[in-house]
């Protein structure tokens, strides 16, 4: 074991610095550290511990520790409550919960001992990662007394990957569970995950997508999922499995999947049994059913309830839950009907049915009415499940918040969402209580995350995404905990202690939210991103005149959905009388949910005394302008951090820099449209320094419209597709000086096009657009920036971009900027 954790702590540490490890990124630390670490029993998350431990203090202090059973003076303990009472029956050890840790120095006979213990094995282990973060954080601390228990039993994962290995909105590369419709031959990425997950006290992973293939239940394969949930085993996590609900049919040669005829019921029960005999310590199933085209009960006129139970009826005996999707709408709205509203769906399809829920049902909530948009209120359901176990359903993948392209730290939304008061009887009733279970004395409940994690070595993509993963993990063990506390906690353990780095990465993070949202959907309308398509660029009315039910209203003289009570939908009135009040009314509801809750003309004047319209100009100026700013704030971690991280998130933030400017011009200029009401300051519809590719000089190259016309600059773009090269070229016409010169491409994601920006006979740069942006058109998904700095330019200076297209991808070029220099 010594030698396999020593070689495991060098191979880690020579490799360079990949994000591999996360946040569990060992190195050396001043200090004495414990000689022996020895382990009570023989659980297999005990041994974890040990090795964890082990391999910890190998990388702090270079020595790997005894694993000895007796104990030295120098020794820590690992052990459950009961086996450490076993050895020592004289001890008085703390009231802990389910998984609930103790760390706590002690003397035992003269010896001073490092006690980690817990009435489960697993909370043994989660006991061994919150020692090791404390000694990260502080040093080794002899004094140390901590006893920590877990705010909700439920603390799971979901990942949507599917069988052929792709994973569903996964912005990080392929599957590591599944490739080729079977498991992969090396599950060591499926282990190294749940050694992270454990870490931040997760305990339970859905391993495949809740659109779920059949075929994961079926005999043949069952034995593969196995070999997963064997990878998870030393680390207490528990495998699920997302069900689909006619595979009694589907694959169990039924003619029926109705959940009230006896053979479907005697199908599922045979098939908990069987997987039981795989997996016995299996978590239990997911369910999306009734949803975007799934199947479900209603096929046969039964209720969800119905449909929860059965799976949960054949999951109890066995200790399994069913967790049933409370993501079920309609999607195919008659928008033309203004009283339809995708927001009620949630609270209509449940509430009813409160009370009919098996005790080992849960339903899982999205925390918004709508789909993890960057904006949304609390989902009304969640007040009003009295009677049945729930969980909260948050979104760490950046589906609708920059894909993993864009910072969003999502710990300060969730916190939002989790310390909301939704008034549901006397007294403070905040959404962490409710879902935690505590507020109706359920059972069950807890936060589940769809993580998405793939292939990438860094897990997420982007280096700093791996904040909202390990803030999830934080949050569902403590809701308690504050944003900020956690993106500091994160930035220490992955970047190291010092003062600049925490404080640099930590305030970026912070920021990188309201920043997203600023230069996205304003006023909660959503992300106003294309729904139809990536769901990443702007593409705003994607949302309108379609089934899909997430309208935004918008028409000449005003926007937003009217949602009240008294003209609109009646949404308000699914919330508890004291929160309706507040958004029924248009002056007490909060500016940044107004047009969620109200139809309303653009010069309504908000509660910051700025109309509707100039705030929608004045936020995403300044956005874009913060989030021009991230990389010059980033820049200060030069030297101080591994060169590595230091470049790949460089490149990372400037990309969401230029991006953002597309978001500010997109929703801008269909603003000013659409309103036909200017901009006090002069911004929107007015750029300064740019030139239009359709205005330049063009050899090959041809003038497009583009789709959504609002996310190109003048709806048009230029794009060479008769010739290998094509050029767009105009003189300059400023004072000498220097300049940025920025060229707006579009990187389509089928083909390679290369471009070289050139002054007179100098070339100042050439590149090739290789990024794997989710689209193959010219359009705000493929929008990239490209900017040179300081630029020496003299009047009549000819700049030119001249465009090789590659495969489908045509160089497209949307216009050039030439700005002063200032940075
Ligand atoms: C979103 C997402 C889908 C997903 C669905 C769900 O709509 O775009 O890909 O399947 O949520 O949560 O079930």
């Amino acid at each position: 074991m010594k030698f396999a954790v020593a070689l495991l702590v060098l191979a880690s540490i020579a490799a360079g610095e990949t994000g591999r490890e996360a946040w569990l990124r060992y190195r050396s630390l001043p200090g004495r550290f414990p000689g022996v670490v020895v382990k009570l029993g023989d659980a297999p998350e005990i041994g974890a511990a040990q090795r964890e431990i082990s391999r910890a203090i190998f990388a702090f202090s270079g020595k790997l520790p005894g694993g000895i059973d007796s104990l030295a003076s120098d020794s820590l303990v690992l052990g459950t409550t009961e086996e450490v009472k076993r050895l020592m029956p004289g001890i008085v050890l703390p009231e802990l919960r389910t998984d609930g840790f103790l760390l706590q120095q002690i003397d035992r006979e003269g010896q001073p001992l490092m006690l980690i213990t817990s009435p489960t094995s697993r909370g043994v282990l989660y006991g061994a990662f919150a020692w090791i973060r404390r000694v990260m954080e502080s040093g080794p601390v002899p004094s140390v007394m901590e006893v920590s228990n877990p705010a909700m039993p439920i603390r799971w994962v979901n990942q949507w990957d599917n069988l052929d290995g792709t994973i569903e909105r996964g912005y990080a590369g392929r599957s590591i569970f599944f490739e080729n419709n079977s498991v992969v031959a090396d599950l060591t990425r499926a282990g190294e995950y749940a050694r992270l997950l454990a870490s931040v006290g997760i305990k339970g992973c859905t391993v495949n997508n809740v659109n779920a293939n059949p075929r994961v239940l079926a005999s043949d394969f069952l034995p593969q999922i196995a070999r997963i949930a064997d990878a998870f085993r030393p680390w207490g996590v528990r495998l699920s499995l997302s069900a689909d609900f006619a595979s009694p049919k589907t694959i169990g040669g039924l003619d029926t999947f109705d959940p009230l005829d006896a053979r479907v019921i005697a199908w599922w029960k045979a098939k908990a049994d069987e997987i039981y005999k795989l997996i016995p310590d299996f978590a239990g199933f997911v369910l999306k059913a009734d949803s975007e085209g799934r199947v479900g009960p209603s096929t046969y006129g039964r209720t969800h309830a119905q449909a929860a139970n059965l799976l949960a009826n054949a999951l109890q005996p066995h200790g399994g839950i069913l967790i049933y999707r409370g993501f079920v709408y309609d999607h195919h709205a008659d928008w033309r009907n203004l009283k339809n509203d995708r927001a009620r769906a949630a609270y209509d399809n449940f509430q009813p049915l409160d009370g009919q829920f098996s005790q080992n049902s849960v339903i899982q909530v999205k925390h918004g009415p709508i789909d993890f948009q960057a904006r949304e209120p609390v989902s009304p359901l969640i007040g009003a499940l009295k009677n049945t176990n729930q969980t909260l359903e948050l979104q760490i993948t950046q589906e609708y918040t920059g894909q993993q392209r864009h910072l969003c730290y999502l710990a300060p939304m969730w916190k939002q969402v989790l310390d909301f008061d939704l008034c549901v009887s006397d007294g403070r009733t905040p959404v962490k209580e409710l879902v935690a279970g505590k507020t109706f004395r359920r059972p069950l409940g807890g936060l589940v995350g769809v993580a998405n994690v793939g292939q990438d070595t860094n897990w997420l993509g982007h280096d700093l995404a791996m904040a909202n993963l390990y803030a999830f993990g934080r949050l569902a063990w403590d809701p308690d905990l504050s944003a900020r506390k956690i993106a500091e906690e994160w930035a220490s353990l992955t970047f190291g202690k010092d003062q600049r780095v925490v404080s640099t990465i930590s305030g970026l993070l912070m920021d990188s939210w309201p920043t997203y949202e600023g230069y996205t959907g304003p006023l909660g309308l959503g992300t106003l991103t294309d729904i139809l398509r990536g769901h990443y660029g702007p593409g705003i009315e994607s949302a309108e005149r379609n089934g899909w039910g997430q309208w935004i209203r918008a028409d000449h003289d005003g926007i937003g959905m009217d949602r009240t009570v008294a003209t609109g939908t009646g949404y308000i009135g699914q919330y508890p009388v004291a929160v309706a009040r507040r958004y029924e009314s248009i002056n007490e509801c909060p500016d940044e949910l107004l047009l969620f809750m109200h139809h309303l003309p653009y010069t309504h004047l908000l509660h910051s005394g700025k109309t509707i319209i100039q705030h929608v100009y004045d936020s995403h100026y300044a956005a874009a302008e913060e989030a021009r700013r991230f990389p010059l704030r980033w820049r200060a971690l030069d030297g101080l951090i591994d060169p590595e991280r230091f470049a790949a998130v460089m490149k990372r933030l400037e990309y969401q820099g230029g991006h953002a400017i597309v978001w500010r011009d997109a929703i801008c200029g269909w603003f000013l449209r659409e309103s036909g009401i200017p901009d006090t300051q002069g911004r929107a519809g007015h750029f300064p320094g740019r030139t239009e590719a359709e205005a330049m000089d063009l050899t090959g190259y041809a003038i497009k419209d583009v789709t959504p016309w609002e996310d190109a600059s003048g709806g048009k773009a230029v794009a060479c597709e008769a010739t290998p090269r094509c050029n767009a070229s105009f003189v300059f016409h400023g004072a000498a000086g220097r300049y940025d010169i920025a060229v707006q491409y579009f990187d389509v994601n089928s083909g390679d096009a290369r471009f070289t920006l050139s002054v007179g006979q100098q070339v100042l740069q050439t590149w090739i657009a290789d990024d794997h942006l989710p689209t193959k058109a010219p359009n705000g998904d493929s929008s990239t920036r490209q900017t040179v700095h300081g630029v020496k330019l003299r009047p009549n200076d000819v700049i030119r971009v001249e465009g090789s297209p590659d495969g489908g991808d045509s160089a497209a070029i949307d216009y050039v900027e030439v700005k002063e220099s200032h940075d």
